[in-house]
């Protein structure tokens, strides 16, 4: 089985000041392990919507990373820029990706409905943003993360028949 690589943005200015606070990486670890990936770059900075911008750029240029997940900035505060700032790198949307972890989430929390995660393609490379805290990232990657090799192998080129 190929092994998978992601990229981890953590968009908080409260964590950005306070690195040892963020509880997300080793969350994320554990969930990338169920597809044999692993994390190969991870990197937290403050809510700015050019340096969010800027960071999804570089990272989705990386060829030794085949997708990228953000957490946080994604809620109402007048802070929270990171959907935006997806918005505007993405060459396109895959909007079911976010849909279905909203119809998820809805089980734990009706707040869920308040996340704006946008997930999409940039250069061949899956973007997918999660909410900020632990509890919502962990809650909302375990229910996406069996489909995301198939998202992967796909955009990397592979044209074998997709039923199942
Ligand atoms: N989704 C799940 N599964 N579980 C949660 O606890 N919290 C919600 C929502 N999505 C939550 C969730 C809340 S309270 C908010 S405000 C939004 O995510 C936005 O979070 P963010 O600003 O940290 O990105």
């Amino acid at each position: 089985m190929s092994e998978y690589r992601f990229a981890l943005l953590v968009l908080s200015d409260s964590r950005y000041k306070n690195p040892k606070d963020d509880k997300i990486k080793p969350i994320v670890e554990d969930i990338l392990a169920v597809i044999n990936a692993k994390l190969v770059e991870y990197e937290i900075i403050p809510d700015e919507f050019e340096l969010i911008k800027n960071r999804l750029i570089e990272f989705s240029n990386l060829e030794n990373v085949d997708a990228i997940l953000t957490s946080g900035g994604t809620g109402l505060y007048e802070r929270d820029v990171t959907p935006q700032a997806t918005k505007e790198i993405l060459e396109y949307e895959i909007p079911f990706i976010s849909q279905a972890m909203l119809f998820n989430s809805l089980k734990y929390t009706k707040r869920a409905m308040l996340s704006r995660m946008v997930a999409g393609v940039r250069n061949s490379k899956l973007i997918i943003n999660l909410p900020g805290s632990p509890k919502a990232v962990k809650e909302n990657l375990e229910y996406i993360i069996e489909v995301l090799p198939h998202a992967v192998d796909k955009l990397n080129g592979d044209t074998t028949p997709c039923a199942t």
